[in-house]
């Protein structure tokens, strides 16, 4: 009999999380046939940011964590390139599998391909087509380098196509990030997170809307920051606002001493469970974030993105998603048609039925063993 297939899985920040913990938990399945190593870059490095993850949704320890810590983006991506090169000459993987656009996503991928290992990519063929964002250059560098690309919806397809990737590389397989949403959501909906910010009482959950920024594009400027919390909070003014914020969403709130609407109501970021209730519980969100587009699209609550673009057209073309922009009038004219009950309907994606992990096990098992 033929060893394991070894499997090097890569995560660094927040999002990766919910995206790993579903395939570690279907390739643990398959003991004799895939051996499953963890990997974290240490990208992110908060009990906030990622233990919390890890203990909520039952990620292994993971057997390498590189440290690396916050810095810019030449920084923090030669970082990774530099301190995963050894694991992978150690540990000699099959395959590599990473997840999402972060810095880490990249920086594993051209390591592996530099060592003639092949890679995976789960959730290739997302583009904004806007280079200014540095997820986007994360994007399309790993899907040239990747040799398996795994998507989570058909436009994915003709982008990567576009690109010269074969078409026998490219699998649609839906969207694992889902499949965590609706295995944990029967869990979060015992949070008591409810309870601790008033949001419900004996009768039932309150009317509220979910913020979450964090772009750089929308943070990192405090003349636009100060102008989207403008809109804010003439939304904060009709129901309360719930914003979880990011650290770097944080540096920038202390730098320029803004203050908010006593309606609006700060808090640290959430674990994994805590923000799936509140977002499953929401009348509104109101996101800068990729993952969350979708997340309220699953949930078939309405969303307003605060950017000018979007790499998931299908939260828009068919789910509860709406592009609006970061001008405040229209934000505010936006959410008022929501809270006035006019939001847009929307459906489940094909393939967002919890069971994408499960597909690109599947495909991976047949890959052969180097050496077998
Ligand atoms: C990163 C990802 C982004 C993802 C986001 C989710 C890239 C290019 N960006 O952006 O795609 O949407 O994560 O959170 O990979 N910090 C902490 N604690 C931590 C990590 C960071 O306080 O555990 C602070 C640091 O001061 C850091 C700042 O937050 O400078 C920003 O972190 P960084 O990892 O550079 O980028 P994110 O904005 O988190």
């Amino acid at each position: 009999m033929s060893r394991p297939l070894r499997i090097i899985n890569i995560v660094g920040a927040r999002p990766n999380l919910p995206k790993i913990a579903p395939l570690m938990r279907e390739m643990q399945r398959h003991p004799h046939r895939i051996e499953p190593i963890l990997v974290h870059t240490g990208q992110h490095y908060d009990e906030g940011l990622s233990d919390i993850f890890f203990r909520q949704m039952g990620i292994p320890t993971p057997h390498y964590n590189l440290e690396v810590g916050s810095g810019s983006h030449a920084a923090q991506t030669a970082e990774v390139l530099k301190r995963v090169e050894p694991v992978l000459l150690e540990r000699q993987p099959d395959l590599v599998l990473v997840v999402g656009d972060v810095n880490s996503t990249i920086a594993v991928s051209l390591a592996a391909a530099k060592l003639g290992i092949p890679v995976a990519h789960v959730e290739a063929g997302l583009r904004s087509f806007d280079r200014s964002m540095p997820e986007e250059i994360n994007r399309l560098l790993t899907d040239a380098l990747a040799d398996y690309l795994f998507v989570t919806e058909e436009d994915a397809i003709e982008h990567l196509l576009k690109e010269g990737r074969p078409r026998s590389s490219i699998f649609f397989v839906g969207n694992v990030m889902i499949d965590s949403l609706r295995h944990f959501l029967p869990m979060a909906q015992q949070s008591t997170i409810g309870d601790q910010l008033a949001l419900k009482n004996s009768n039932g959950w309150h009317r509220f809307a979910v913020l979450t920024l964090h772009r750089p594009s929308n943070v990192d400027d405090t003349a636009k920051l100060g102008d989207l919390l403008g809109a804010i909070e003439a939304i904060a003014a009709q129901v309360p606002v719930i914003f979880p914020v990011h650290p770097r969403t944080q540096q920038r709130l202390a730098q320029a001493g803004i203050r908010t609407h006593p309606h609006l109501k700060l808090i640290p970021p959430t674990g994994y469970l805590d923000f799936l209730c509140l977002l499953s519980k929401a009348t509104l969100a109101l996101t800068d974030s990729g993952g969350i587009q979708e997340e309220t699209t699953a949930l078939g609550v309405p969303c307003l993105t605060l950017r000018e673009n979007t790499e998931r057209p299908i939260t828009i073309s068919q789910g509860t998603n709406q592009l609006i922009g970061t001008s405040p009038a229209k934000i505010v004219a936006a959410a008022s048609e929501i809270l006035a009950g006019k939001g847009k309907p929307g459906r489940i994606p094909p393939l967002w039925d919890g069971h994408a992990a499960e597909r690109i096990v599947k495909i991976l098992l047949e890959i052969p063993c180097k050496n077998a």
